[in-house]
């Protein structure tokens, strides 16, 4: 069978589909998939982390493969991969569908992290169009919840009442996500056991089931 392809997608940016393609890609290495990323991304962001990456673990050690694409050229490399690897981890740019389209229409799964904001989640809306007309199914992930708020608890029931498939599982606004990434590691790898890494692996878990893995 043909490995599974997970997109990050959502036209707005900042919203932590890099951070969780990353995080996802080795959360699932822990489960023993066969796991690669493929960034979509000109800005490079995703390769970045990997370089990092290769640089303190060693190439041998990253427990993960690397490629770019970008445009129409994503959804040929994902499913080239796909015959080798059980995941595929796809991180898209911002703003442009021409980019994300093709990602979009090779995913298994497509999804969308959406920090708990009105302007956000407005945001957001363009991409679940995109994501409905390719007919690809998808997954929303409330990302950057405040601690304690009557923000993220009012916009958590928003979400969940746009009638879209929203994960059980939101990660909370935490520093160690962002700076974990800086070495190339994740908060797994940094901070293990922490709350942070808890809410990854139940990310992780969630879409795992929700594959087939
Ligand atoms: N759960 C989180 N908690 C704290 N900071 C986060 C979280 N998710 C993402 N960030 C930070 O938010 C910024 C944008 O995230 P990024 O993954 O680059 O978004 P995108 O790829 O969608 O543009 C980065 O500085 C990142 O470190
Ligand atoms: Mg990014």
């Amino acid at each position: 069978m043909a490995g599974r392809i997970i997109t990050l997608a959502q036209q707005k940016g900042g919203s932590g589909k890099t951070t969780l393609a990353a995080h996802l890609a080795v959360a699932l290495t822990r489960g023993q998939a066969r796991v690669a990323l493929l960034d979509c991304d000109p800005q490079g962001s995703l390769g970045e982390w990997f370089e990092a990456r290769e640089e303190s673990l060693g190439e041998a050690g990253t427990g993960l493969d690397f490629r770019t694409a970008s445009g129409w050229g994503a959804r040929r490399e994902a499913r080239s991969l796909s015959r080798d690897y059980d995941v595929v981890v796809i991180d898209t740019p911002p703003k442009s569908d021409i980019e994300s389209r093709p990602a979009i229409e090779a995913a298994s799964l497509v999804v969308v992290p959406v920090q708990p904001t009105p302007i956000d989640l407005w945001a957001t809306q363009p991409t679940l169009e995109m994501i409905a007309k390719e007919g690809t199914p998808s997954l929303l992930v409330i990302n950057r919840a405040a601690a304690r708020g009557a923000l993220t608890v009012e916009m958590s029931e928003a979400i969940r009442a746009l009638g879209h498939p929203a994960a059980a599982t939101q990660l909370g606004n935490r520093l160690a996500f962002a700076a974990s990434m800086g070495d190339g590691r994740t908060i797994l790898e940094t901070a293990p056991g922490s709350k942070g890494a808890q809410e990854i692996e139940a990310l992780a878990a969630e879409i795992a089931r929700n594959l087939g893995l």
